[in-house]
């Protein structure tokens, strides 16, 4: 049997000299007059998770993006393992084991779950000089990689459009780490979930995260980054608010620094303005004035 893909590197790759697997240092990035980031500067080690948290414009994916290849910084640098690099690209980024999962572009619906997760990297057998894909062993191999992270493919041909939402992110993500991601970016894989599918896709991030990846969480939501994270990186507005390591900040601070303790009383405020005799509406106007409570 010849010309079976071997995935890049089946063992974590780590520095070594305990230098972080991927850093951005002081990187800004412009469009126009508008700044998407300055100054940020993050680090992502192997078995550790990151979490980048922000708002609606904070610049979260302007820095995942400088961090997978898409645009180079305008300034500041990326280093990985400690040594600087510039990437021509994403390809290139995925050369060094940087793999990002979007949330909706990462798997085609209509494609079986095997297919989906080779995706033009499927294994191949010779038979004197004609090659054909090994369909049998990528099952296997698939079946193999989902059930590390805890998911039974009963169906291999059953299309990913028909997986929900959580199980179509594990593809993405066992994809990633059986192709050689040594770098895991998932940016926002929860948003669309409810609470028990963020749980399993939360869960996944233990296991990469486990199995000795550095894994970069990208979420609005502090009660998902907390129980996962070890770093935490708040932006705003294309800045660094904070940076701190688990044992610096508790969830209630995060979600405190997240959404401001004040702008939670005042949108309270407004509701209880707005909502007359709407019990919906009182009922998350109430609910506001107890967070905002909570977090000031
Ligand atoms: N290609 C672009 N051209 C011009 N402005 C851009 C571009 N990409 C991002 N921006 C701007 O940069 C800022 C940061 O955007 P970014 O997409 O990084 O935010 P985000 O934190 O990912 O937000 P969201 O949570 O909504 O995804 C925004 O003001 C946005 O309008
Ligand atoms: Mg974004």
């Amino acid at each position: 049997m010849t010309g079976t893909p071997a995935p890049a590197a089946q063992a974590p790759a780590s520095a070594g000299d305990g230098a972080p697997l991927l850093e951005a240092r002081h990187v800004s990035k412009y469009f126009g007059s508008v700044i998407a980031l300055r100054d940020v500067s993050l680090q992502v080690h192997a078995g550790e998770v990151t979490c980048v948290l922000g708002d609606n414009g904070a610049g979260k994916s302007s820095l995942i993006k400088t961090l997978s290849g898409v645009f180079p910084p305008d300034e500041g640098e990326i280093l990985v393992d400690g040594q600087p690099i510039r990437f021509s690209g994403p390809r290139e980024a995925r050369a060094h084991g940087i793999a990002t999962v979007f949330q909706d572009l990462a798997t085609v619906p209509m494609m079986s779950v095997w297919r989906n997760f080779f995706l033009g990297q499927e294994p191949t057998r010779s038979f004197g000089p004609v090659r054909f894909l090994d369909q049998g062993r990528a099952k296997d191999v698939m079946r193999v990689e989902m059930a590390k992270m805890g998911i039974n493919v009963s169906d291999p041909n059953q299309y990913v459009g028909t997986l929900s939402g959580g199980e179509r992110q594990a593809v993405a993500i066992s994809r990633a780490v059986y192709f050689g991601a040594r770098v895991l970016i998932l940016d926002e894989p929860t948003s669309a979930l409810g609470v028990r599918q963020s749980g399993i896709v939360l869960r996944y991030v233990l296991q990469a995260r486990d199995m000795g990846r550095g894994v970069i969480l990208i979420t609005h939501n502090p009660h998902h980054a907390y129980p996962v994270g070890d770093r935490f990186v708040l932006l705003k507005l294309g800045q660094v608010m904070g940076s701190f390591t688990k044992d610096q900040i508790d969830v209630a601070q995060l979600t405190q620094m997240m959404a401001g303790g004040e702008e939670l009383a005042q949108l309270s405020h407004e509701l209880q303005r707005v909502s007359g005799d709407l019990p919906a509406a009182r009922a998350a106007a109430q609910a506001l004035a107890e967070d905002a409570a909570r977090t000031v």
